[in-house]
Parts: structure tokens; sequence; C-alpha cells
């Protein structure tokens, strides 16, 4: 049997990028899956035909993070119509990168209600259901942003820096429902959202700064998320697993001349 046979796993943002590689994951390991989307309702579409292809139930579920309301009637749907959940990632995310001086209004809260507001919101709609079930698991998406600074990252780095906070404190009031809630720290890891970033000159050069010279792949990411959400890590809460090569482990200032 699976490890995740029997459980069904909400992946919000699941129509891409690092989403995608854990609806996949999860779907290997057994679980049925619900795919969340916003915009990309193909690239669900396809995500969903190949969980299937998989042997496990799936289906696509639009609902923007940000809003409660939504990301209610998602939970709600998911119940419906494949059960559960029982595993939930919260892992829609986006950036709008600038210098502090350049930044509006508008550039810290789209990213603050999306990131951070998307991890409350879906957190809110399941607990109810986790309580009763007596069981739930809950990863979330953070970032090595959250814990480093870094030059135009503010609003990003601040609503991760927020998720990770949220982690913490979810997993202490949740423990004793017997609910997990740990978070996954990808680093530099090529998509959508950071393709302008690891390209080019400036990409080559972040990647020299990487310990292991290579940038993440989203497969490596879902792995970590894998393990967080099935039995192997029944004994972790309130835990985070960074998967970034080992760069925000490195001081970053170079090297010595040894
Ligand atoms: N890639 C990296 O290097 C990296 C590093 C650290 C952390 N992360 C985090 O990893 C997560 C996934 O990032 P990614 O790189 O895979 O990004 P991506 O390729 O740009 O995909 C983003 C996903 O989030 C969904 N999404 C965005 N806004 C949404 C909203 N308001 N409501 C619902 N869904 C929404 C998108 O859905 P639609 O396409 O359907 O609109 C898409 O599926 C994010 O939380 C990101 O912060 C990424």
């Amino acid at each position: 049997m699976k490890p995740l046979q029997g459980k069904v796993a909400l992946v919000t943002g699941g129509s891409r990028g690092i989403g995608r590689a854990i609806c996949a994951a999860l779907a290997a390991d057994g679980a049925d899956v619900a795919v969340g989307y916003l915009g990309s309702a193909g690239a669900a579409a396809q995500v969903v035909e190949e969980a299937c292809a998989r042997g496990v139930r799936a289906i696509a579920v639009r609902a923007d993070v940000a809003e409660p309301d939504q990301v209610e009637a998602m939970v709600r749907r998911v119940g419906d119509e494949l059960g559960g959940p029982h595993i939930l990632v919260n892992n829609a995310g986006i950036a709008r990168d600038g210098l502090v001086y350049h930044l509006g209004p508008d550039d810290w809260l789209e990213v603050m209600r999306t990131n951070f507001g998307g991890v409350f919101n879906g957190t809110k709609s399941v607990l109810p259901r986790f309580m009763a079930q007596g069981e739930g698991v809950i990863v979330n998406v953070s970032s090595v942003m959250a814990e480093r600074g870094w030059i135009g990252e503010s609003n990003y780095a601040a609503s991760k820096g927020a998720i990770n906070a949220f982690t913490r404190c979810t997993a202490m009031e949740a423990a004793r429902f017997g609910i997990r809630v740990n978070a996954v720290l990808p680093g530099f890891t090529p998509t959508d959202l950071v393709g302008g970033l690891v390209d080019g000159d400036s990409g080559k050069s972040i990647r020299k700064q990487i310990p292991m010279r290579r940038y993440g792949e989203v497969e490596q990411v879902a792995s970590a998320v894998r393990f967080l959400a099935g039995p192997e890590s029944s004994y972790l809460t309130g835990s985070f697993v960074t998967v970034d090569g080992g760069a925000a482990t490195a001081l970053g200032l170079g090297r010595p001349s040894l």
C-alpha cells in the first residue's frame, strides 16, 4: 500500500511550477489530489490528467487564495467531491520585487494578501475539518528569503517571514488535535516566478554563490513536501525544511584566500 493511499491532498498553486511537482509527488504516493489554481485552467487540467494517470482521483478547483470566501468554498468542494481533505499544501505565491523606495501600497499588500493571506485562509478553512477528523497535515511553502535579507525582496521576504511565524504558532495550537504544521523553505528554483532572476549574467553570479553551485529543481522541493505530508515525518511539527543547495547557510561574503 502506498503511504498516502486513502488521503486527499489540496495543493494551492498546483497548476504550475513547484505546486505542479507537488501534485505529481503526492499522487505518486497514492493521494487523491485537488489542484488549486487561479488563472491557469488549462495547465491545472493537465495536472489533473497526469495525476489520474497514476491511478488516483483528481480535480481542479479555482480559487483566489487571497479571498477567504473562495478558499472556504474550495475546501468545501474538495470535501464534497473527494472527501477530506487530510493534507493541505499552502503553496500559491507571487512576487512583486522592487526597492522599498519604489514600492507602492499595492506592491506590499498584494504580496501579503496572496502569500501570507493564502496560508491564513487555507489554514482557517481546513482546521475545523482536521479537528473533527482528529488528523491533518499542513505544509506551508515559505522561502529562504523568510530568514535572510536581499535587495528588492522586502515585501516578499516579509510575507514569507509571516508564514514562518504563523507556522510555529499554528503548530503549537494544532498539535493536541493530531494536526501537524510544517514549512518548506525553497532556495532558487527556476520557475515562472524567478525566471528573470536566474537567467543571464545575474543568474550566473547568483549560482556561483550557492555552495552546491546549481539551482534547485521543482521535484527536489516536492520531495521535501512529500516527506512532510507523509507518515515518515509523523513526529515533526513546527519544523522548517530548507531546500536550497546550502544557499541560506552561507555567510555570503565571498571566499577567504585559503
Ligand atoms: N521558485 C522559487 O525559486 C521559489 C523559491 C522560494 C519559494 N518559492 C515559493 O514557492 C511557491 C510556488 O512558487 P513557483 O515558483 O512554483 O511559482 P509559479 O511558477 O509562478 O506558480 C505560482 C502558482 O501560484 C498560483 N497563484 C498565484 N497567485 C494565486 C492566487 N491569488 N490564488 C491562487 N493561486 C495563485 C498560480 O496559479 P495560476 O497559474 O493558476 O494563476 C501558480 O499555480 C510560492 O509560494 C513561492 O513563493 C519559490
